[in-house]
């Protein structure tokens, strides 16, 4: 079984991306847990709605991220590990790497600091792979606002960031990869949803995880 981690700015397609991998796992009657941080578990449901609705009190940048750290420590325990230990994938819709690159990155908090709350909130797990779909920020900021306009969704707090917030996001992804390049994969989410599904097939095979 393989834990497998998508990251990228909002509307980057990660969401389609898993589907098709879903697909993929079916047709290949491999068992897989679908999940999402912040969330998961019925607590860090939760945490999620404190950490992303806009009404109600904001949390500071540490308060923030220690959320998030909660909410994972929760998943982790309770879903994450049992789910790898009884044989099944696991594909997680953001993990670790989003603290880093957003209360990191963005919030400007330090990267060590933001390393090791991970790995106390995990307890070191690690994914196998973490699947960034690169992506500009303007095209980024176009997506959400179609998606608004189409489902009348309203940003969250953390879409509600200015540009220069989401820029240092996406360098802080792209640091993160190319600091382990055998960790990550880095797909441009420009392509084709086909043409990505394709190049994580292929990586996957490459990698010997499928
Ligand atoms: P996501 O579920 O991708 O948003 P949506 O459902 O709106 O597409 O992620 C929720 C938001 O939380 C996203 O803007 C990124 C942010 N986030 C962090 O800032 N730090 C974290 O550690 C995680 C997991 C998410």
């Amino acid at each position: 079984m393989s834990f497998l981690v998508f990251e990228g700015l909002d509307g980057s397609g990660k969401s389609s991306l898993m589907v098709a991998l879903e697909q993929e796992l079916q047709n290949k009657n491999i068992s897989f847990y679908r999940t999402r941080e912040p969330g998961g578990t019925p607590l860090g449901d939760e945490i999620r709605n404190m950490i992303l609705r806009k009404e109600g009190p904001a949390p500071v940048s540490r308060a923030e991220l220690l959320l998030y750290e909660a909410s994972r420590a929760q998943h982790v325990e309770q879903i994450i590990r049992p789910k790898l230990a009884s044989g099944v994938w696991v594909l997680c819709d953001r993990f670790t790497a989003s603290s880093v690159a957003f209360q990191g990155g963005g919030r400007d908090i330090s990267e060590s600091d933001v390393v090791s709350l991970n790995n106390f909130a995990t307890g070191n797990l690690k994914p196998d792979l973490t699947i960034l779909l690169d992506l500009s920020v303007e095209e980024s900021r176009r997506r959400r606002q179609g998606r608004g306009a189409q489902n009348g969704e309203e940003e969250d707090r953390i879409e509600s960031e200015a540009d220069s917030f989401h820029e240092k996001v996406r360098l802080s992804f792209l640091k993160q990869a190319k600091a382990d390049s055998k960790g990550w994969l880095v797909l441009n989410a420009q392509e084709p949803p086909q043409v990505l599904f394709q190049q994580l097939v292929q990586a996957l095979h490459e990698r010997k995880i499928l």
